[in-house]
This record gives structure tokens, C-alpha cells and sequence, in this order.
């Protein structure tokens, strides 16, 4: 990589001892790349800046002169490079032959990444919370495996806890009428909040659904078969929305999982002098005088918390875990927090990375926070058929021609895409809005419109073959622009991986596709002279094998036509 080079080239002249950092200024006037390192220099040693960036500039140009176009110092002691058109194309041809590989990663240090994303509660429709979880989540799991490091995608389930006395209680009611047979999510929910409503006027509906947890919890073969019927109905129903979003896990271990293990992780934490007793409940304080971390109640029940310590503690164990990724949303702030505290005093976690991938809420088009009809909540489902539906009546309109089977799987890509990319085109730490016309506008910073832009690609590279091509015949501006533009999908991909945002890799492929267009539709490509229209043409290819990968990464398919 360019970029490498550069910084090898300048760690000959200054040495090893201080981090060599390249930005890629992304305007032309500022260079290809440029440094600060002349200024972190002369602070250390106390000399001029301008100075040490002159001698850089120096010492890298007689080292390697035809490696630049130009070098330039930019006070207070800026090193901004220009590379020469050859280096562009040579590195065009190394970007060419790694083909789909392009950006993955081979020798860094391999890391086991637990990601914790999409865990849903079950015996509920999955909300739309949960669906930003998992899209973030999935392209984060995507992402780091493909820079090489070992992902293990995780969906910490919420199917344990009293809840699951209310929802007994109430399914053992209806069972009476015998009105059950095939009972939905959405009705599961229904029962539960019924019956939640009269338990409030209704204390001995209350000690029925205390003592149908608590058979639950002693195994107690009736109420255990009732529970697992509510898993089976979960999954079952989710199976549909998890095909559609194209989701998979290598672990969905819930929270019953872990509730054999909570009396031992209170006893260690004891032990250890981590939590203390108090007011009858079992606690670890974080900081002195604020809210505990309640780990046991004074009536001996477990709580989330003490599961998320087992949970950090077995993937420690059993996972091998160096980083724990909660992609969660940004109301469980507090309880991440406190979590990350907590095993660390109780010396579960070392050194591992424990981080909060924090995101903000799904809008209404108003901006407004989603509302829901007539007091029930939104039904994903229902929200993806939408995006299905108005994504064919663009398909059906912008490519009347194609067969109905082929535009209904086209309608869904572009449908399901639109959706993915208006959540991961954004930082996450922000609320979305689901404005359709914008999601779903072929023009905009869209999901549909990167993937037209790949269509239209492949309609160019289906138009005409070619064996081998020669990188000296690009040389015009924006060829150079483009090589420039693929050159920096690896540094992109790198970035993720440290801080977690998808939406860096969705703005790069925003441009990349759009000096792609700008590129075709200023310079001929199949009516070029010969030689030109090949290099073109690897050009293309290796744009279209960018923005494929690019958006298999995010989640997103890219179709051949459409
Ligand atoms: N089931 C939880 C919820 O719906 C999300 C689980 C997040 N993961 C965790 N380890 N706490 O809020």
C-alpha cells in the first residue's frame, strides 16, 4: 500500500521512536496524504517544525524521487504528498489482481471478538430496537472477520426471568377455553399484557404468576414444556424476519443459559470482597456512594446483571474472548457501565476490551419518535414488507422489461438494502428516521443507489471482455482520483476495527460510487480506443468488486441487474 510506504519512507529519515501517522486529506490542495509527524517531532526534541519537515521532505525525495508527483511543507510544519502517476498505476495493478480480496486483512494480529447483538426477548415480536442491533451488529461481525480477526456473533436472548410467570399464568388461563392451538407472538403479547393490566387490581393473580416462575425455575416439567412452546413460537415466526435480514449467529445462548450459573457468581463475588450485603440484597458498589450494582435481591431472585456477569465470565472462559462487543442501544448506557466495572473488580476481566456499541433510536418520517397504531407497536415485518413493496414499484418503473419472478427478487434486495444502509450510513450513536422517499431515492446517498451503481457496472462489463489491459493508459484525473479512492478501502476497513462505526465504510463506498459515475459519465469507456477501453474496463471490474464487497459487508447484496 501506498500509504506504507510513505510512512516507511519516513521513519528512514527520522527513526523509529515516534508513531507515523498518514491522514488522506481528501482535498486535492492538501496532497494525496500528508503528515503532522514534523510537528510531534519538534515538540520531543524542541526544534523547529518547519525545519524537520523541510529535512523529511528532503531526505524522502533524494531516497525515492520519481515516487512523487511533488512535496510540499505547509506551515506550522505539514508534509503533504503528491504521489507520481506510475506509483497510482502500479498500485492500480496490485488492486486489480487481489480482485474480492481487496481490503482483507492477512498478517495482523488475530483477535476473538464476541459480538453481543439481536438479543431479542422471546415470546414478543421482535421490535425495532432489535433491528438496529442486529444490522449493526451483523456488518460489525462481517467487518472484523474480514480483516482477520476471529468474530463469534452471540444473541444474548431474553428468555428467562418472572416475565415468563406472568405469560404462564396467563397461558394456562386461556389454555381452559382451549383457544390455543396456534397461538402468534403478537398474541403471546396480548396475554401478557392483559394480564399484567388486572394483576395490578388483582393481588392473587399476582401470587399465581409468583408461583408459576417459580416452578419454572424448579424445573417443573409442565411449566418448563410451556416455555420452551414460547421459544419454539418465537423462533419460528422470527425464522421469516432473520431469512429476510439475511442473519446468522454462531451462538444464540439466552439467559436461561446462564441462570445454573448465578448462585456461583454471587458466592465469587462475596469471596472476593467485590459485593457486599446491603439492606437484605446483595450488591457491588462502584463508586462509593452511587446507585449499586444489584447482583441479588433481598428475596434471593437474580437479575440481569448477575446474568451479564456470568455472561462476560463464560465467554472469558469458554470463548477465549480479548474483546466483548455489546452492540445495545444507548438507554442500557448505565447498566454497560456498571457491568464493565464489575468484572473488572472482580478480576474477570484483564485486559480484554470491553465496549458499548452504543446506537440511538428509530424515528418516525417526522422525525418524531415512532408511533404506533392505535397503542400496538410496530410490527418489523410489517415495516420490511413495506420496503419491499415500494422498492418493486421503483423496479417495476425503472425496468418494466424484467420478468415478474426477477423483479420480486430484485424488489427485495433493494428493499431490504434501503432499509440496512439507512441505518448503517449513519453514525449509530444517532436516532434514524425511516423517511422512505429518502431511502428508497436511486439519486441520493442511498442504498439503492450504491447498488444501481454496481448494476450498472456489470451491464458495462457484461457489454464487452478483455484479457489484459495495461495501467499506463490511465492517466486522466479522475482515473487518478479512483485509484486514489480504491487505494484507501483497506485504511477504511481498518478503522472499523477501532472504533466500531459501519458507517465510515458506507460513506466511503457513497464516494467511491460517486466518482465512479462522475468517471463514466466524463470519459468514454466502451467507444475508447482500444488499449484505453481495456484499462477502463479493469478499472470498472475493480470498482465493482470494491463496492460488492463493500456492501456484503454491511449486509447488504449487490445485484447483477436491476
Ligand atoms: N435482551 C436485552 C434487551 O432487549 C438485550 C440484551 C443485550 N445483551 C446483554 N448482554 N445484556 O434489552
Amino acid at each position: 500500500m501506498i500509504k506504507t510506504k510513505i510512512i516507511d519512507l519516513i521513519k528512514k529519515t527520522i527513526g523509529n521512536d515516534i508513531e507515523v501517522e498518514i491522514s488522506i486529506p481528501g482535498n486535492e490542495q492538501f496532497g494525496h496524504y500528508s503528515t503532522n509527524v514534523a510537528l510531534k517531532l519538534a515538540k520531543i526534541r524542541g526544534e523547529n517544525p518547519m525545519k524537520i519537515a523541510e529535512s523529511i521532505k528532503y531526505e524522502v525525495l533524494s531516497t525515492k524521487p520519481n515516487f512523487f508527483e511533488k512535496i510540499e511543507i505547509v506551515p506550522p510544519g505539514f508534509v503533504n504528498f503528491w504521489v507520481s502517476e506510475k506509483v497510482l498505476q502500479n498500485e492500480f495493478e496490485n488492486i486489480y489482481k487481489s480482485g474480492g480480496k481487496w481490503g482483507k486483512s492477512k498478517n495482523k494480529i488475530k483477535k476473538n471478538i464476541v459480538i453481543d447483538y439481536c438479543g431479542i426477548n422471546i415470546a414478543k415480536p421482535m421490535s425495532i430496537g432489535h433491528l438496529r442491533s442486529t444490522i449493526i451488529g451483523q456488518a460489525l461481525y462481517n467487518i472484523l472477520k474480514f480483516s482477520g480477526h476471529k468474530a463469534i456473533g452471540d444473541s444474548h436472548l431474553g428468555d428467562w426471568g418472572k416475565q415468563f410467570g406472568v405469560l404462564i399464568a396467563a397461558y394456562k388461563e386461556k389454555q381452559k377455553d382451549k383457544k390455543l392451538k396456534d397461538i402468534s407472538l403478537e398474541g403471546l403479547m396480548e396475554l401478557y399484557v392483559d394480564y399484567t393490566a388486572r394483576m395490578k387490581n388483582d393481588s392473587k393473580l399476582e401470587d399465581i404468576a409468583k408461583e408459576e416462575v417459580k416452578k419454572l425455575q424448579s424445573k417443573n416439567k409442565e411449566n418448563l414444556k410451556i416455555w420452551k412452546k414460547f421459544r419454539s413460537i418465537t423462533f419460528k415466526e422470527l425464522k421469516n424476519i432473520f431469512n429476510l435480514l439475511g442473519v446468522k449467529f454462531d451462538h444464540q445462548l439466552g439467559e436461561s443459559f446462564y441462570n445454573p450459573m448465578l448462585g456461583d457468581i454471587v458466592s465469587e463475588a462475596l469471596r472476593k470482597k467485590v459485593a457486599v450485603k446491603s439492606e437484605g440484597a446483595i450488591v457491588i458498589f462502584i463508586d462509593d456512594d452511587k446507585t449499586p450494582f444489584i447482583i441479588q435481591k433481598s428475596d434471593g431472585a437474580y437479575l440481569y446483571a448477575t446474568t451479564d456477569i456470568a455472561t462476560v465470565k463464560y465467554r472469558v472462559n469458554k470463548f477465549k474472548a480479548d474483546s466483548i462487543l455489546y452492540v445495545v442501544g444507548n438507554e442500557q448506557t448505565f447498566h454497560l457501565s456498571q457491568l464493565f466495572n464489575a468484572v473488572k473488580k472482580m478480576g474477570i476481566i484483564k485486559n480484554q476490551e470491553m465496549a458499548h456499541i452504543k446506537f440511538g433510536l428509530v424515528l418516525g418520517e417526522d422525525m418524531k419518535k415512532l408511533s404506533t397504531r392505535g397503542g400496538k407497536h410496530i410490527s418489523l415485518e410489517d415495516v420490511l414488507k413495506e420496503a419491499i413493496i415500494r422498492a418493486k414499484k421503483i423496479v417495476e418503473e425503472k425496468n418494466p422489461k424484467l420478468i415478474l419472478k426477477e423483479k420480486e427478487k430484485i424488489a427485495k434486495i433493494v428493499g431490504i438494502g434501503a432499509v440496512k444502509y439507512n441505518d448503517l450510513s449513519q453514525n449509530r450513536q444517532s436516532d434514524i428516521a425511516f423517511q422512505w422517499d429518502k431511502m428508497l431515492n436511486f439519486e441520493g446517498n442511498s442504498g439503492p443507489y450504491l447498488q444501481y451503481t454496481y448494476a450498472r457496472l456489470k451491464s458495462i462489463l457484461r457489454k464487452s471482455g478483455f484479457k489484459k489491459f495495461n495501467s499506463k493508459y490511465l492517466n486522466e484525473k479522475t482515473e487518478m482520483d479512483l485509484i486514489l479512492k480504491l487505494e484507501e478501502f483497506p485504511l477504511v476497513i481498518e478503522r472499523i476495527t477501532i472504533n466500531y462505526f459501519p458507517h465510515y465504510l458506507a460513506d466511503y463506498l457513497f464516494e467511491l460510487a460517486k466518482l465512479t459515475n462522475s468517471f463514466y459519465q466524463s470519459l468514454p469507456v466502451l467507444k475508447a480506443e482500444k488499449e484505453i477501453k481495456k484499462a477502463r474496463l479493469a478499472l470498472i471490474k475493480a470498482v465493482a468488486n470494491v463496492l460488492k464487497t463493500g456492501l456484503n459487508l454491511l449486509g447488504i447484496e449487490a445485484p447483477e441487474k436491476m
